[in-house]
């Protein structure tokens, strides 16, 4: 049997997401990706309101790029730049994301998906709240159900611990191969701290080394 959604797009009208139809994240268990579209991903992102960012945002920051992509990179959480943009990496540590990334032969939007664990800016960039990752945590797992990576890059201590749901320090998390759910996952430095800290710049490329080494081995 057709589903709305299917006769909306029949008609070419795209998914009909009423005000009262867009699920709650706050009321379903955080580890559990919802079936989402990614119409009605986005458009709950927008007007997300289960954690207490919403009210200091200027939008949910859903995350950019191709939504087929192999790539997943996944970051903490938008910065002022990105606040204000609406796309996820658009400062300096995002140039220096698009470098690490060109690197590797790989460009922002061509088979490479870019996401942050939380859609909202933490206000004055503190770190996130245990409740606040909590209430994006469907949104993540239905990209990264939607996208179907083969392969996440987790850029920092915040993303890589709260996708391995670890403790341990960045340093023993990276330089080996994880999984998240089935998929590959690879550990770096964020941008931001290796703008601050080039010498580990070193360090971060042999992980994109790893992560390319990888993807080249599943394709
Ligand atoms: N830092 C992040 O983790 N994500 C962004 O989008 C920008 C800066």
């Amino acid at each position: 049997m057709l589903s709305r959604d299917d006769v909306f797009s029949e008609l070419g009208i795209g998914p009909v997401w009423r005000l009262r139809d867009r699920p709650d994240p706050s009321s379903t268990d955080p580890h559990r990706a919802r079936h989402y579209t990614w119409e009605q991903l986005a458009d709950a992102v927008a007007h997300c309101t289960a954690c207490k960012l919403h009210s200091s945002r200027t939008q949910g920051v859903l995350g950019v790029g191709d939504r087929n992509a192999d790539w997943l990179i996944i970051g903490e959480a938008p910065g002022a730049d990105e606040d204000r943009l609406g796309e996820p990496f658009v400062g300096q540590a995002g140039k220096l994301l698009d470098a690490m990334l060109a690197s590797i032969g790989l460009t922002r939007g061509e088979n490479v998906y870019i996401a942050n664990v939380l859609k909202s800016r933490p206000p004055g960039n503190r770190n996130p709240e245990p409740d606040e990752v909590a209430a994006c945590r469907p949104y993540l797992l239905a990209q990264i159900e939607l996208i179907q990576p083969k392969l996440i890059l987790a850029l920092g201590r915040f993303a890589a611990q709260n996708l391995l749901d670890t403790d341990e320090a960045i340093a023993r998390l990276r330089g080996r191969v994880h999984r998240f759910q089935e998929v590959p996952l690879v550990v770096t430095y964020h941008p931001a701290y290796l703008l601050r800290n080039l010498p580990d710049k070193a360090r971060a490329w042999e992980d994109l080394c790893l992560a390319r080494r990888i993807m080249q081995s599943l394709v």
